[in-house]
């Protein structure tokens, strides 16, 4: 891997391109007032709402919610990972990327993607042109598969023979090492052999398309049923899925994902037209398995065995999921009649019946308080307090935000208000502070304070009054860094200060707040030192209303009653 990109090439990169331009070489963009449109690239709409605002330098499409900077769509679009955008974008500016020195220069992996694309290349072929092909049709056939379905997901077929791979492509030395280290061939005794021979194969591509490893199965009966790729340079098992690069081709924004265990149930599913299916290989899902399916979409249906070892499975996927329960994602859980596997329903029950099934597929809280509750006697008030203690360890483990809040509300509901409430730990105690009065509409201050700067980054250069510093809430520091950013960098736009957060979700935040309608027209600056100001007075307002409501009930100390003419004095006070 090449040295790391700085950040200060990204940020002069984004001042200096044109989003409008970018965007229209690869989408025909329409002027509508400052801004321009166009029907959304990303999903399929007849009116267009995919806006590009050539102030901000972001695009953003109020119909599915896709949004980003001249980078961002790059990426989206033409499919690139971040440092190739870059690429492109700086060489369609006739600019050159710098790379940081003193990074440690990766091995180069290009020839292990070049013999794996090869590989399934020669794979491909055989299906068509083997002698012995007929066979593997038969087998492909016989369970279902279309030659369509098979094309699409690229399968072949490895013949009978120790080495027709090995001396298809191991050319030489460097060739059979290459074919070595991407796990195509092994090596025993100081002999060599391919890895895959009789199989049927199944590619295993990345989100970019590239294939980075294969599974294979026995036409027949025999062990091991499947055979996969080692680990490689190239090749995770924990974080590849497969079938996900071939659901994106399907839906570039799926509704929803499947999580499925097998090849097959994959290929079958698709065979029905069910095309968002994905599934682990051989392994359970983990938490970078789930962090990608929600980067490609919001929802994850992961489909199980009803036996036992499918529920014990399930109840692992959601501990793994917990902690990545950000608002706005979701998990379901199907689980599937004894014997079957989605391959063998699908084909039982045909596609209505099957989305159906998934439609009405367990929400992640019912299954989590079903399975705990199966552990304790609701009936009694034990029974519900131990209710409370299995959950609680789990409930904290979700982030911060309304769905954890809502699961603690479900729990102390389940529980009855008999008992204690069970309070997060993690979480502030609600301060007893009075209503904050928010004269326009119902964003709270401190986001309209972000939105407002992010939306008019020029703000950053007025005199700022003090004290909003203190206002307690995690939006403040947010704030004070964009405010600090902008001080250094006055040149920056929306755009560019969103694709600057280092977290995908402050970017997420971000990009929302960068279009968020504020009803304001030039009085932006006001309205930003106003907010600023109410912040700054609420810690004042405060401390004030506990010392008049402590005069309610007892005579104030002399300092306290100093204290308090203070406080009618400070900024705010009315
Ligand atoms: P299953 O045994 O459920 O396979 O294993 P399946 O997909 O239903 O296979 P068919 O329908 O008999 O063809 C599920 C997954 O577990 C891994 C594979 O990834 C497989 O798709 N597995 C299974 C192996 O890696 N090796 C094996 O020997 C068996
Ligand atoms: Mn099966």
């Amino acid at each position: 891997m090449p040295g790391a990109i700085p950040q200060h090439f990204i940020d002069e990169l984004l001042s200096r391109a044109d989003i409008v331009e970018i965007i229209g070489r690869r989408v025909p963009l329409k002027k509508a007032g400052r801004e321009f449109q166009a029907c959304c690239p990303f999903h399929t709409e007849k009116t267009p709402s995919f806006t590009v605002s050539p102030t901000k330098q972001f695009y953003h499409c109020f119909g599915c919610g896709a949004h980003g900077t001249a980078i961002g769509f790059l990426m989206e679009y033409d499919r690139l990972s971040f440092p190739e955008a870059i690429e492109e974008l700086a060489t369609s500016m006739g600019l050159e990327v710098p790379r940081e020195v003193g990074f440690e220069q990766g091995p180069d992996n290009r020839p292990l993607y070049d013999m794996l694309e090869r590989a399934a290349q020669l794979f491909a072929n055989n299906l068509r042109q083997h002698p012995d092909a007929p066979t593997a049709i038969d087998y492909l056939r016989g369970r279902g598969v279309s030659g369509e379905v098979a094309a699409r997901f690229r399968m072949g077929y490895a013949p009978p023979g120790w080495d027709n791979l090995l001396q298809a492509l191991g050319t030489d030395d460097k060739h059979i090492g290459w074919l070595r280290d991407a796990g195509l061939i092994t090596e025993q005794d100081n002999k060599r052999y391919d890895r895959l021979r009789e199989r049927i194969i199944f590619p295993i591509r990345d989100t970019r398309g590239r294939v980075v490893g294969f599974g294979g199965r026995l036409l027949g009966d025999g062990k091991p049923k499947y055979l996969n790729s080692p680990e490689t340079p190239v090749f995770h098992k924990g974080r590849e899925l497969y079938g996900l690069y071939e659901a994106r081709q399907a839906d570039a924004n799926p509704a929803r994902l499947l999580v499925v265990e097998g090849y097959m149930d994959v290929v079958a599913l698709a065979q029905y037209g069910i095309d968002n299916a994905v599934a682990t290989l051989g392994t359970a899902t983990t938490s970078d398995h789930l962090e990608k399916l929600y980067r490609a979409t919001p929802e994850v249906v992961f489909c199980f065995d009803g036996d036992r070892a499918g529920r014990d499975a399930a109840w692992k996927a959601l501990q793994t999921a917990l902690p990545l329960m950000r608002d706005g994602r979701q998990a379901r859980f199907l689980f599937l009649p004894d014997g079957e596997d989605p391959d063998s329903l699908v084909r039982s029950i045909g596609r209505e019946a099957f989305l159906e099934r998934i439609a009405q597929a367990q929400p992640l809280s019912e299954f989590l308080f079903e399975k705990i509750g199966t552990q304790t006697d609701m009936g009694t008030l034990d029974g519900r307090a131990r209710l409370g203690e299995l959950a609680k360890p789990l409930l904290e483990r979700l982030p911060a935000g309304l769905y954890r809040d809502m699961m603690f509300q479900a729990l102390n509901e389940r529980i009855g208000l008999q008992a204690a409430p069970v309070q997060a730990a993690a979480a502030p105690k609600p301060a007893r502070r009075a209503p904050i009065r928010r004269p326009q509409g119902s964003v709270p201050p401190v986001r309209r304070a972000v939105a407002l700067l992010i939306q008019n980054p020029e703000l950053a250069q007025l005199d700022l009054p003090e004290g909003w510093q203190s206002f307690e809430s995690p939006g403040i520091a947010l704030l004070a860094e964009l405010l600090s950013t902008l001080r250094t960098s006055p040149q920056m736009s929306t755009g560019a200060l969103v694709e600057r957060a280092d977290d995908a979700q402050t970017r997420q935040t971000l990009a929302k707040l960068a279009v968020l309608e504020l009803g304001i027209l030039d009085d932006a600056a006001e309205q930003f030192l106003g907010t600023l100001r109410m912040l700054g007075a609420e810690k004042t307002r405060a401390e004030r209303e506990a010392l008049l409501t402590k005069s309610r009930a007892s005579e104030l100390t002399e300092e306290e009653k100093q204290r308090l003419r203070e406080l009618y004095r400070a900024p705010g006070a009315q």
